[in-house]
């Protein structure tokens, strides 16, 4: 039995669960339960330094968990929730502390998925919950990359259908000034952000200490060798008499018919893109190919968002 009610049962056990969102399928456990999120960095594999994303029902929600909101959180919060926007805030006192790993500060949303936003509705506390991955791997945008990762380990994985976006929520938080700062590009292209609050920062990254690990370089990694370039055909030129596979932007490439290639939008459109992206990087990576070559997107509209992800892939 798959359902709401066995999920909140599982939820109410301190047990992990898996959920669909609107950007990637998450595992998801009782925020304010240290024993249930410590459950979710084992399953994961992840390092304990690298804080969870705490999923709420509706704004009102926010109290207890965060606090000291500045105001530029509620204009984003109005207008993107339910929705791919993470606020990264001052931490309340209800979170469990393995969530933030330490922080002061505690990363929030409301997704918009009509299954988890009825099963939040049903629960009387937040869940957290990463991108429903083995730690370093592909992020799952369909139940079925879920089943394959962790279908021995987990009792209940929501089935809701392929996520509408395909990649992971944008992460704004905020300096001392109280004046944004981009933490980690995502399914809303920072010039949305920018309409509704003005001009943000872009956060620097750290490779061993990282403010965001979204912002760690190799995070979403497929397990074969991968390449991120402008120019496909000569960059397989490259590696011939290797198994290649092509993750391309708009069309295959007809004199290179004998790779596995994937298209992740015929008409060019960013939001097909990546709704695709996860998708068919699961499907050339379960080809087995020695090495995998991405097309970059153009810099600009959501392009930004997807380039960041196939650069973190991306092995050099
Ligand atoms: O779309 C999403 O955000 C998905 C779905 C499941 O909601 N979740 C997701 O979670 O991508 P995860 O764990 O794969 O990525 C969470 C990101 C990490 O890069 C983490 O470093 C960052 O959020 N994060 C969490 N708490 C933070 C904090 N207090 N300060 C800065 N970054 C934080
Ligand atoms: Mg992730």
């Amino acid at each position: 039995m798959q359902n709401i009610e066995k999920a909140i049962l599982e939820l109410k056990k301190d047990n992990v669960i898996a959920i669909p969102t609107e950007t990637v399928y998450g595992l998801a456990a009782n925020a304010l339960r240290e024993n249930a999120v410590k459950k979710i960095f084992e399953l994961k594999k992840r390092p304990s330094y690298n804080p969870l994303i705490v999923h709420i029902g509706s704004l009102k929600e926010l109290q207890g968990i965060a606090r000291e909101i500045p105001e530029k959180a509620y204009k984003l919060a109005h207008q993107f929730w339910p929705g791919p926007l993470t606020l990264v805030l001052k931490k309340g006192n209800s979170v469990a502390p393995a969530v933030t790993a330490g922080l002061d500060t505690v990363a929030v949303r409301v997704p918009n998925h009509p299954l988890t936003l009825e099963l939040l509705g049903k629960l009387d506390f937040p869940l957290a919950a990463p991108s429903a991955n083995p730690f370093g791997f592909i992020s799952p945008s369909k139940a079925e990359h879920v089943l394959s990762f962790f279908g021995d380990k987990l009792n209940v994985i929501l089935d809701g259908g392929e996520c509408e976006k395909g990649i992971e929520s944008t992460i704004i938080g905020f300096d001392e000034n109280e004046d944004p700062v981009l933490y980690r590009h995502g399914s809303i292209p920072v010039e949305a952000v920018e309409a509704i609050i003005g001009k943000v920062k872009f956060n620097t990254c750290h490779e061993t200490k990282p403010n965001s690990p979204g912002m760690l370089s190799k995070h979403y990694s497929p397990i074969a060798e991968s390449y991120l370039t402008t120019d496909v055909k000569q960059m397989t030129e490259k590696f011939k008499g290797k198994k290649i596979g092509l993750l391309l932007f708009k069309e295959k490439i007809t004199d290179l018919p004998h790779l596995d290639q994937e298209v992740l939008s015929s008409t060019g459109d960013f939001n097909e893109a990546a709704r695709n992206l996860y998708s068919a990087m699961h499907r050339l990576d379960a080809g087995n190919p020695d090495v995998i070559i991405f097309e970059k997107l153009p810099e600009k509209d959501l392009g930004v968002a997807i380039n960041d992800k196939l650069k973190r892939a991306a092995r050099k």
